[in-house]
């Protein structure tokens, strides 16, 4: 892990354009699709990201040549030569879990070590593991590694365990070439989500539903190449309009897709945030007087749990007491020790609840970021501080976030990258 650090300069009003770049939890998942075919694959507007390059590398331990130069990737997975992928591998990533479908599908069995990533919370895999059974796999190993077996994948109507992302993600990749038609309900129906399943329709698969909680699959025999152009990311495209709402800036975000944020859209207006919404872009505007609310993260279309970090901190700087319920993780409030060191007055009720005080005077400090979001949230607060903040370990940031310094730079913040 690399020991970057921000130095930042807080007080500077946000202005200007700033563009949002591919989403990293729409990559990953199309990246595990690719796999699906031998023929080549084409992706466009890839987010540079540190996720992106660790993938690449579990792809190049497969014997899958890919080829990335920072916004195209090209991929052709004319075999997969592994079924086995290491824990030194996997231990780098939590999303190497999206690849027990794809190997499960080209080699009838695959060995994965048990995932990684941020470290928020238990990350059960049993909402992956019921969804491979009810397709006909057999789990002979979910104890040191997740070792899965298939003869043929048939298609079922089956209810996932719980609404996940990856889960979800895996499902769909298992179920466009089994045999037969498929039902998932309590699909998850995130914006990445929708995006992996229109790239495998753009490769020849048949999925009706998208954007609902129950996707119909018709298997297909065969999926064939495909060029895709990334969906946006609607995590970045909130978190630099919150970047210019704490700052009272006046920014224009391009590339963002406004049904992707309907929710953080509405509590923005319930906190007073003025803005104007076109059709791929939004303008946030000088905002004052903001009014605390009660925010509680669940699955799409609610609000996002990746994105209650960066709310809550704008939610400091209301004036009166804030509510966060955040329902899906237990570790996701740990920002709230940092922004305490910046001088925020908060109380955490339970792992899952806090209250805010607002409106709060960040004072610069030493912090640290605890995880890709949390990171976010003390780049906010930093922004909007008096004085210098130097936040620690951004390598979470950098995993997540394309330049996200340098955009914020090029709207007149002052962020230092100290080696
Ligand atoms: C995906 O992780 C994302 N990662 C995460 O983004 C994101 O935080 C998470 O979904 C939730 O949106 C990628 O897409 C690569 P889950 P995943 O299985 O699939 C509980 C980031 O910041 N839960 O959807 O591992 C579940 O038990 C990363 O970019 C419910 O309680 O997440 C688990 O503890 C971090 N009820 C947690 O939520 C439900 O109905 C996440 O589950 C569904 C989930």
């Amino acid at each position: 892990m690399h020991t970057d650090r921000f130095k930042v300069t807080g007080g500077q009003k946000l202005s200007g354009q700033v563009r949002v770049s591919g989403s990293k939890n729409a990559t990953l998942p199309i990246i595990a699709a690719a796999l699906l075919t031998d023929e080549p694959v084409t992706l466009t507007n890839v987010p540079d990201i540190a996720d992106i390059y660790t993938m690449q590398h579990i792809l190049k331990f497969l014997g899958v040549e890919s080829d990335f130069d920072g916004s195209t990737m090209k991929i052709h997975a004319h075999a997969i030569a592994n079924v086995e992928v290491e824990h030194e591998l996997v231990s780098k990533l939590r999303a190497s879990i999206l690849l027990l479908a794809p190997l499960l599908v080209r080699n009838t069995e695959v060995r994965l070590a048990f995932p990684g990533g941020c470290v928020i919370g238990k990350r059960p895999v049993d909402a992956h593991l019921s969804a491979f059974e009810a397709l006909g796999a057999e789990v002979l190993d979910d104890k040191e590694l997740l070792h899965i077996k298939v003869d043929k994948l048939a298609g079922k109507d089956f209810t996932m365990t719980e609404a996940s992302v990856t889960g979800t993600e895996n499902a769909v990749m298992a179920a466009v070439l089994a045999e037969g038609k498929t039902t998932i309900r309590l699909a998850a129906s995130e914006p990445h989500v929708q995006d992996m399943c229109h790239f495998l329709n753009s490769m020849g698969a048949k999925i009706e539903g998208i954007g609902t909680h129950t996707l119909e699959i018709t298997g297909v025999k065969k999926l064939h190449g495909t060029e895709y152009r990334v969906t946006s990311d609607y995590i970045e495209a909130g978190t630099l309009v919150l970047a210019a709402a704490i700052t009272g800036g006046d920014v224009e975000v391009l590339d963002v897709v406004p049904h992707h944020l309907d929710i953080f859209w509405q509590k923005l207006r319930e906190v007073g945030v003025h803005f104007e919404l076109g059709e791929s872009s939004v303008r946030v505007l000088p905002s004052k007087d903001l009014k605390p609310i009660r925010l509680q993260t669940a699955v799409f279309p609610s609000f996002p749990t990746d994105m209650q970090a960066p709310f809550m901190t704008l939610l400091t700087q209301a004036n009166g007491k804030s509510f966060i319920f955040e329902t899906l993780f237990e570790g996701r409030l740990q920002y709230l020790y940092e922004l305490e060191k910046m001088g925020l007055d908060f109380k955490l009720i339970n792992p899952y609840q806090a209250e805010v005080c607002g409106p709060t005077t960040f004072k610069g400090r030493e912090v640290q970021s605890c995880d890709l979001r949390a990171g976010a949230a003390v780049v906010l607060a930093a922004l909007a501080a008096e004085g210098e903040t130097i936040i620690d370990n951004i390598y979470y940031i950098d995993r997540g976030y394309e330049k996200l310094d340098q955009k914020l730079n090029s709207l007149g913040a002052k962020i230092e990258r100290i080696k």
